[in-house]
């Protein structure tokens, strides 16, 4: 007893207790962003604290066994939760996957955006978004000399993460066009989408004029007919025959894309978010459905950060044993 307590007191790494979630990134990975071109980019988020970033080795000689996994938070949220804050980050599924044997060296997270809720409307897809968030999956794989990461995304984190895997050309709300690069979908290994409004939302219905987030070219803009149906997105079933309305032309190419994002792609939400809402239905179709997905999951009672925060453990187990607890093939949409 007594030297095994001495033996604590003398490898103080080993009383330090594992799973706690502490940001920014480690000063091993942000050594070897600084040396690798990357320092422009601010990947650790110094203006926003230690909540604001999270990864990277602790010490340099960690090996890392895991495949590294990405995560691509929603709007308005960021990397590690703030207390007291809507904005939950990544906090809960870091703690699980480090109570699991997983180190900060396998999980990853930036903040993309400014986290704060009253500038919700005015962020959309964007050059500079999507471009921050390939140069840090680029980054990641670089570093940890893996060959493939996971990515977990929330949220319009799906669509963000979508894009950036599969890489391309990319059009803005006023047709600037960036170049993403190569696609990085053979080097994703597993891809999960929690949440997310890959057929736009109805909340966006009449709006592509009013906001960024709800524009017709790159943001969430479901249409405003379906058929002979008129401004009835969020109606189930549509009061008349209805097919494929047309919707944001961002979103239109992702879903039309005929490559998956990943080797195993997993779609799950809920029927009581409350963001996505009405059931996450759009048009009679389910908007969080990545089309290609491997396998769904409906949970009936989660809120839109609860479908984050509460299914660490199915997120897990989509990761490490490429299975979804009661998921089943997708249903498929008209895209
Ligand atoms: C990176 O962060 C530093 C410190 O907050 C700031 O001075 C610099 O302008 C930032 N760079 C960019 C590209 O945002
Ligand atoms: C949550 O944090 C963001 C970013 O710091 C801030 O803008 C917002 O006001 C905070 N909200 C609450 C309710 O504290
Ligand atoms: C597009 O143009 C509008 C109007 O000039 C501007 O407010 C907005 O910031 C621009 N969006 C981007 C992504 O540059
Ligand atoms: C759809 O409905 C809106 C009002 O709800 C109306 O202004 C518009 O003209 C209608 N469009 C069509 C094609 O019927
Ligand atoms: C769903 O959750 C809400 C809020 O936690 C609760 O009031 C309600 O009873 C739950 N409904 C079901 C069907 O479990
Ligand atoms: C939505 O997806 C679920 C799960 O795959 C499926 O059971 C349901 O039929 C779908 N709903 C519609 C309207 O397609």
């Amino acid at each position: 007893m007594l030297i095994l307590l001495i033996y604590f007191l003398y490898n103080p790494i080993l009383y330090v207790t594992t799973d706690e979630v502490i940001g920014p990134l480690t000063k091993d990975f942000q050594n070897w962003l600084n040396e690798n071109g990357y320092e422009g980019y601010n990947f650790s988020r110094p203006d926003l604290g230690p909540t604001g970033s999270y990864g990277g080795r602790a010490q340099h000689s960690v090996t890392i066994k895991n495949d590294p996994i990405v995560f691509i938070h929603g709007n308005s949220d960021g990397a590690l939760a703030i207390p007291g804050n809507f904005s939950s980050g990544w906090t809960d599924t870091i703690e699980y996957f480090l109570s699991k044997g997983y180190t900060s060296a396998e999980l990853y997270a930036t903040t993309w955006g400014d986290r704060n809720p009253l500038n919700a409307l005015g962020r959309t897809h964007s050059c500079e978004t999507l471009t921050y968030l390939k140069q840090f999956t680029e980054a990641v794989l670089k570093y940890t000399g893996h060959s493939k990461v996971d990515v977990i995304s929330h949220s319009m984190g799906v669509t963000v993460a979508r894009k950036v895997v599969i890489g391309g050309m990319f059009f803005d709300e006023n047709d600037t066009i960036c170049n993403l690069g190569p696609t990085l979908t053979h080097k994703i290994d597993t891809f999960i989408g929690l949440a997310g409004a890959n057929l736009g939302m109805c909340e966006c219905q009449g709006l592509s004029n009013a906001d960024p987030t709800c524009n017709k070219r790159n943001g969430f803009w479901p249409g405003d007919n379906c058929g002979e149906n008129n401004m009835t997105c969020p109606i189930h079933p549509q009061p008349k025959p209805c097919n494929e309305p047309y919707y944001s032309d961002f979103l239109t190419q992702l879903n039309t894309h005929p490559i998956k994002e990943a080797s195993y792609v997993y779609s799950t939400w809920s029927l009581a978010d409350d963001i996505v809402g009405f059931q996450c239905l759009v048009y009679g179709r389910n908007t969080s459905l990545i089309p290609l997905s491997d396998r769904v999951k409906v949970y009936r009672n989660l809120t839109h950060m609860e479908t984050k925060e509460c299914t660490v453990s199915d997120q897990y187990d989509m990761i490490v044993n490429h299975y979804l607890p009661s998921g089943l093939p997708p249903v498929k949409v008209h895209v």
